[in-house]
């Protein structure tokens, strides 16, 4: 069970360690002061109906209650140890998986643990100011949860620095705080995490495609050999899954909602629908290729050395590492990876430890398509002959083999200047995102309302009506 009693929540038994609780007692008022500044705008004194977490086990999640969200209590929790673990991949396969840091990776791991950290509150940031055009009041309880569970993310990356770091991790913690999303002088450290997210639509498209990077990012890590980050991933994850729901289905009920308006109207031209106060497919389209092309860059160089060092020392495991069949050290398994050669996308052969981004990209790319697909069964269940695709890996990339490159979403390596001229109809302009935010310009709060442009869900929060007041504004 989750020690609330306590002023920082855990079940680490953290008042054990009176150094480590006096070092986190320090920064969480650092960190009341980021959420102050930083986290939703103008929500300090709103009531949220929030679900908080009272264990780690599957039905922990069973609190449901109204909570200020500065009153919300973040804290540090993790799966329970299992005395059997080992490590199982790489160099130091077979042996007891590490209960403290290995002295020779601890920069590396202090590294992943920093860039993960960094991305949970950038994404509070990028999201702060979406409550002023929400859609509903459901939805608003929605974008919070989300936005308290990174805050959360952030608490879990933090007590493992300060736990297992010392000073290096307490002075990272700090930098945690300080660097802010689309800062230019103090930028977040991965480019996802300083795109703006200027409207919903944006908003369930980051948590579809970007949180379902956090998935994997965070399964990798769940495999680690250094068991307190495997075991604190795995609780995340948890929490992760919520934001994906919110993403596919908030997209989904967009779709849906627009392809309601095209059928009853008997419409299909994009200015026609846009007319109705509703989101061109058209539009969802180049908001997908935009999303899912930045986010494809977070995974990382095709070919990378850094992620064979990673899975050899025993600290990034691959996606369900323990579930594939082989020997777990890749020393003579090979990988396909795309290079752009004169003029044409060849696949070639490289060594599979080197391609361990590209594989947790394709894996990635793997439960992304399925998404998708639901996406699209929701237009043809509408009758509409419209087409969601996702535009090929190469498109729209900044990193990686396909950098520099100019690729279209069917695949064809293109000139920067015929790339160019079509760009505005594979990303959306300047004119897409003010129409976007045309529908958005104010928030739709009565409780069971929903904006035009969106479909309600198919139910509530935790078995509560849809017109349950999920925040009280006081
Ligand atoms: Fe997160
Ligand atoms: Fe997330």
């Amino acid at each position: 069970m989750i020690n609330y009693t306590e002023k920082i929540p855990n079940n680490v038994d953290l008042g054990r360690d009176r150094v480590l609780q006096r070092a986190l007692e320090h920064w969480q008022p650092a960190y009341m002061g980021w959420w102050y500044d930083m986290g939703p705008d103008e929500s300090h004194n709103y009531e949220v109906y929030l679900r908080t977490a009272i264990s780690v086990e599957p039905d922990g999640w069973a609190q449901f209650g109204y909570v200020k969200m500065p009153d919300y209590r973040w804290g540090i929790f993790l799966q329970p140890r299992d005395e059997k673990r080992e490590v199982n991949f790489g160099a130091h396969k077979g042996q007891p998986a590490w209960q403290e840091v290995p002295g020779e990776y601890r920069s590396i791991l202090r590294r992943i643990i920093v860039t993960q950290g960094d991305t949970e509150p950038a994404s509070v940031e990028q999201q702060r100011m979406l409550g002023a055009s929400c859609p509903s009041m459901y939805d608003l309880r929605n974008i919070f949860q989300v936005n308290v569970e990174e805050g959360r993310h952030l608490w879990a990356m933090v007590y493992l620095l300060h736990r297992y770091f010392g000073r290096d991790g307490r002075e990272e913690a700090e930098s945690l705080l300080a660097r802010r999303s689309g800062d230019t002088d103090n930028p977040r450290i991965l480019g996802a995490f300083n795109e703006p997210t200027p409207d919903w639509l944006a908003f369930y498209m980051f948590t579809f495609f970007t949180d379902r990077d956090g998935k994997f990012q965070l399964c990798a890590l769940a495999e680690s050999g250094f068991d307190p980050l495997s075991r604190t991933c795995r609780f995340m994850l948890t929490e992760e899954a919520h934001h994906m729901f919110v993403g596919e289905t908030g997209v989904s009920r967009i779709i849906q909602r627009t392809c309601e308006v095209m059928k009853e109207h008997k419409l299909d031209d994009p200015s026609d629908v846009r007319a109705l106060g509703v989101i061109d497919l058209q539009t969802i389209q180049k908001y997908l290729n935009f999303h899912y092309s930045v986010t494809l860059d977070l995974y990382g160089s095709d070919v990378s050395s850094n992620a064979a060092n990673y899975f050899t020392s025993g600290l990034k495991g691959r996606f369900r590492e323990t579930k594939l069949e082989d020997d777990h050290v890749l020393s003579e398994a090979e990988y396909p990876v795309f290079e752009v050669v004169s003029g044409k996308i060849l696949a070639k052969n490289v060594p599979a430890l080197t391609a361990l981004n590209e594989r947790l990209r394709d894996d990635y790319i793997e439960e992304i398509a399925d998404g998708v697909a639901r996406w699209q069964r929701a237009i043809d269940n509408a009758g509409i002959p419209f087409r969601l695709t996702l535009p090929h890996k190469g498109f729209h990339r900044e990193i990686g083999n396909f950098a520099g490159h100019f690729i279209s979403p069917e695949g064809e390596v293109l000139s920067e200047e015929a790339w160019k001229k079509r760009e505005s109809q594979w990303l959306p302009t300047p004119e897409d995102h003010a129409f976007v935010q045309s529908l958005m310009s104010g928030r739709v709060v009565e409780p069971g309302k929903f904006a035009n442009w969106i479909a309600p869900p198919a139910r509530g929060v935790n078995n509560q009506p849809l017109n349950f007041e999920y925040v009280r504004f006081n």
